[in-house]
């Protein structure tokens, strides 16, 4: 039997309205803006949208595209997909028996990233207490990218001030996407570094916890951003094998893979283990083996990888470890994104059918693919394990990074020969190097390299940081998503009458 009671304090779980004047505010910000907020089951189940929505643009900040925060939209992204977007990729190109399905997160809207999901579900819990006032508060966004352009599209359709905070060395892409959707540029926050330099994005977050309008929605131990992804993410997950079993009849689900970040797209695992014995992979880069070796380092692997423990992942729960290099990702996103590239795979057997959905692939969502694959290869699996994983953004985000990789990793000059060497170093054979099937003792030592970001250095209670060991901890959190439905469905008829 799980209970509220044991949900921690402080980190904006609250399961009642808290100020009553705030929660107006954003009634009264709602009505003005037209809003009605999805509830969680309907982020997992999202009903017909109501009036013309396919007429309206995914990329604009429209209120409309609230409700498109979801895995259901379709190839345009402006119509609802039966099955959430996939790719089934085949073992000519993964190199293993087992089916890997990429679900495709640059279908959602405004950011082409399924991080504006785990936005909505760390704000929508704080305006529906009167955690958040739009008219007063600031929703400040520490990310590595995503997360903060996600932040920053809900915060506009909502009519609040959102505030991205992320590292200068990010890909030129994410910066000019922050520039076209924010009006002052003190909203944009460049902190020293790129994608491993957490800390620095916590110290400035830090400083701007001063003002107590700023409200720090933090994704790395944000617990909504755990919750939107058991809710959600989860339901598309078993969507899509359902939709795959179909017509596989000895398919079971032996997988789910994601590479961490905040770890909030990791949550998924745990409600797929329950229901399928699937096992959870986590994912990290080799140049930054955290998890792995207690490593640290730079890499490329936007998004992931941010040479800490976040405090929302459930390590206990997690069942193997593994790394790929950011080479790899580089490499391959050239070798996919090239004409060369295509023909080559063209040659080689991969299907026109695949070969259109490599743009659909970000730098994380190839390093997430090449684990997968070394995770089927590591548990020995075979033509019936499916291996699901998520292709969190599209190539679209990497434009930059692609022209960079093939001027200092090609000399300038990508064609048939730098093509074939590609594809010859990563996708002929998969190997079992940095794949780690985690021992009770390995899950003790990861969970507890968290202890020196969190208590040590943030300041969290030990007892809250140790409760997370327990699965109790993590099953009795999900008795929020219930509570916080019904007050988002009170808030809703209250913006409604
Ligand atoms: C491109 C990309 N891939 C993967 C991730 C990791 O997802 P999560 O934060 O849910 O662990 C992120 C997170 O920002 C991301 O931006």
């Amino acid at each position: 039997m799980t209970s509220l009671s044991s949900i921690p304090e402080g980190f904006g779980l609250e399961t009642e309205v808290v100020d009553a004047v705030a929660r107006d505010r954003a009634v009264q910000r709602c009505r003005q803006a037209g809003l009605r907020l999805p509830t969680f089951a309907e982020l997992a189940d999202p009903p017909a949208p109501a009036g013309d929505v396919a007429a309206v643009d995914p990329d604009a900040a429209a209120t409309a595209n609230l409700w498109r925060v979801n895995w259901f939209n379709d190839a345009s992204r402006a119509g609802r997909a039966e099955v959430p977007e996939h790719v089934v990729v085949p073992p000519v190109l993964s190199g293993v028996d087992s089916p890997i399905i990429l679900l495709l997160g640059n279908r959602f809207p405004m950011i082409g990233a399924h991080k504006v999901l785990a936005a909505y579900s760390c704000l929508a819990p704080r305006l529906v207490t009167g955690q958040f006032d739009p008219t007063r508060n600031r929703a400040v966004w520490p990310s590595t990218g995503n997360y903060a352009r996600g932040g920053i599209a809900i915060s506009k359709i909502m009519g609040c001030r959102g505030v991205a905070v992320l590292p200068e060395g990010m890909s030129a892409e994410r910066f000019e996407w922050l520039d076209r959707w924010t009006s002052d540029p003190s909203d944009v926050i460049r902190t020293p570094g790129s994608e491993s330099n957490v800390k620095e994005i916590y110290d400035a977050c830090a400083a701007l916890a001063e003002d107590e309008a700023n409200v720090i929605l933090n994704q790395f131990c944000e617990y909504g951003n755990h919750l939107g992804h058991v809710t959600a993410t989860a339901a598309a997950v078993e969507r899509v094998f359902e939709h795959y079993a179909e017509g596989h009849a000895s398919a079971r689900l032996a997988g789910f893979v994601a590479a961490s970040g905040s770890a909030g797209t990791l949550g998924a695992g745990d409600p797929l283990k329950e229901r399928h014995r699937s096992a959870t992979a986590v994912v990290e880069a080799l140049e930054c083996p955290t998890l792995l070796y207690n490593g640290y380092g730079e890499h490329n692997i936007q998004g992931i990888g941010d040479k800490h423990v976040p405090l929302i992942h459930n390590v206990t729960n997690t069942d193997v470890v593994v790394a790929v290099s950011d080479q790899a990702t580089d490499e391959l996103g050239v070798l996919f994104g090239s004409t060369e590239g295509r023909k080559l795979l063209d040659r080689r057997g991969v299907g026109d059918d695949v070969i259109a959905h490599l743009d659909d692939l970000g730098l994380s969502s190839i390093c997430n693919l090449l684990a997968s694959a070394k995770m089927a290869a590591a548990l020995d699996c075979g033509p019936d394990d499916v291996i699901v994983t998520v292709a969190t953004d599209g190539a679209a985000l990497y434009r930059s990074e692609r022209a960079k990789a093939v001027e200092t990793a090609f000399g300038g000059e990508f064609g048939s020969s730098e093509a074939a060497a590609v594809a010859d170093r990563w996708l002929n054979g998969v190997d079992t190097d940095h794949v780690l099937q985690l021992s009770d003792r390995d899950r003790d030592r990861v969970f507890n390299l968290g202890y020196f970001t969190w208590v040590e250095q943030q300041g969290v209670d030990l007892a809250h940081f140790d409760a997370r060991r327990d699965q109790s901890f993590w099953l009795a959190l999900r008795d929020l998503v219930p509570v916080w439905d019904e007050l988002i469905a009170e808030f809703n008829a209250r913006v409604a009458g």
